[in-house]
């Protein structure tokens, strides 16, 4: 089959990779020429474990990438993946992807043979019914061979390679039996390889069933938290109880980690996206409310267990980790700025240290100290706090000992105890 992939970016550039290691011919568009010239050189734009390996191996064979929508009525369907952002009040900023599903259309106006257009970026139940849908039929004249389906994607950063190639679950979300023959054609390569289930539905189902997957995830996390503080005020340990619970296979072990909050690229704005469209419909979604304002309150908590050891005004505080998540250099939403930010606004020096990310949040707070290593940010701190569970705070020991007053506090049960340090877990 030849595919073409509209948009680059994370879920775009591993999906093409992908798509040609499961044996499709594969054409990835994109705006950004040092993009396209990145994939046509089987060079990865983003860093994420084996996509390299795959775009090396299919460039110039099975893969090609353009910065030509000509290649999108050449091919038999096309996958948008185009980022969908927040508006200021939380709702879906759609106009990156309707631009870019007018412009496919536009490309299919003379199509003679029938073609699926299928949305892969995350969206809300009536975007594509509404705006998608329409911004095609309008690019292409309203050419009845042109068909809009959804086919949303379940991928974390840092393992997306592998969550694509060993999916629980496919979702196809289509208006014609027509339309699924095609979404299976594209998948059952992977779908002979690996048991998967498959979820045959409408495009508005489809597009749902993503936002309630991650609203269930994140909300899953912040119930987690909430125990887990409850927890510490009765001086429980959060981990020990929540590993007996898990044992209840409806509930299952994943996704219990309690501490510091969620972050990253998707579950803040798809958990925004939904509340703000179900409000849009006069419905509140206290539930997912309350999940948002929890996960807003736990960088919050973390501070108030420094403060009972520490005064953070005028105090050097050193903040541990930047990222959102281990092994990703990504800080978008991740529970150190507002971390950093409370710290800075109780009058605290900061000096932060992470791997990867602190490039990425110099950028954010310029004026902050950056350490060139765990144990630099500790020595002569007043304070520690722990963002990120990235390993190498597990073997932090003697370090310790350089601070000023070793005091730390752990969003994410990462670090160990040891004698001599006063330290405080955020919900154990
Ligand atoms: C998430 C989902 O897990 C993917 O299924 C989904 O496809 C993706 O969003 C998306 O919509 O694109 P991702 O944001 O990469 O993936 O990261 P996760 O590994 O799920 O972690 C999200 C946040 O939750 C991190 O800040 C992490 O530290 C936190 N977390 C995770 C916890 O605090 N506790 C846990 O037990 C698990």
């Amino acid at each position: 089959m030849h595919i073409s992939v509209i948009g680059s970016g994370y879920v775009g550039t591993t999906v093409t990779a992908c798509f040609a290691d499961l044996g499709h011919e594969v054409t990835a568009i994109d705006i950004d020429e040092d993009v396209v010239d990145a994939l046509n050189e089987g060079r990865a734009p983003i860093d994420e474990p084996g996509l390299e390996e795959l775009l090396a191996t299919h460039a110039g064979d099975r893969l090609e990438a353009t910065t030509s929508y000509d290649a999108v009525s050449e091919s038999d369907v096309t996958f948008l993946a185009i980022g969908t952002p927040s508006n200021e009040d939380g709702s879906i900023d759609l106009t990156a992807l309707e631009a870019a599903a007018e412009a496919a259309g536009e490309a299919l106006a003379d199509k003679a043979d029938r073609h699926l257009v299928v949305i892969k970026s995350t969206v809300t139940p009536t975007s594509i019914g509404e705006v998608l849908e329409p911004a095609v039929n309008r690019g292409s004249n309203d050419n009845p061979n042109v068909e809009v389906g959804m086919n949303p994607e379940f991928l974390r950063e840092g393992s997306a390679v592998d969550d694509f190639l060993t999916p629980d679950k496919v979702v196809f979300g289509t208006n014609s039996e027509w339309a699924t023959d095609q979404l299976h054609a594209v998948f059952d390569p992977l779908l002979d390889e690996h048991d998967a289930d498959v979820v045959e539905t409408d495009p508005a189902t489809a597009s749902m069933i993503k936002y309630a997957n991650n609203a269930f995830l994140a909300s899953k996390i912040s119930l987690v938290n909430d125990i887990g503080n409850v927890c510490k005020e009765f001086g429980l340990d959060a981990y020990e109880v929540m590993a007996a619970v898990g044992l209840d296979d409806r509930i299952s072990e994943q996704f219990l980690r309690s501490g510091v909050g969620w972050g990253g690229s998707c579950f803040p704005k798809d958990v925004d996206a939904i509340v703000a469209a179900a409000r849009d419909e006069d419905y509140d979604p206290a539930l997912l409310e309350a999940a948002v304002e929890i996960n807003d309150r736990q960088p919050e908590r973390l501070l108030e267990l420094l403060e009972d050891h520490v005064d953070p005004a005028d105090a050097r505080i050193a903040v541990l980790g930047l990222a959102f998540k281990p092994q990703t250099d990504d800080i978008r939403n991740s529970r150190a700025i507002p971390t950093i930010e409370t710290l800075r606004n109780r009058g605290a020096e900061v000096v932060a240290y992470d791997p990867v990310a602190a490039e990425n949040m110099r950028e954010r707070f310029p004026e902050i100290e950056y350490a060139d290593s765990a144990a630099s940010a500790l020595e002569g701190a007043d304070g520690a706090v722990v963002v990120t569970d990235w390993d190498e705070f597990a073997a932090l020991d003697e370090e310790f000992d350089a601070m000023a007053d070793p005091v730390v506090v752990d969003g994410r049960r990462i670090v160990e105890r040891r004698d001599g340090l006063a330290y405080e877990g955020l919900t154990w």
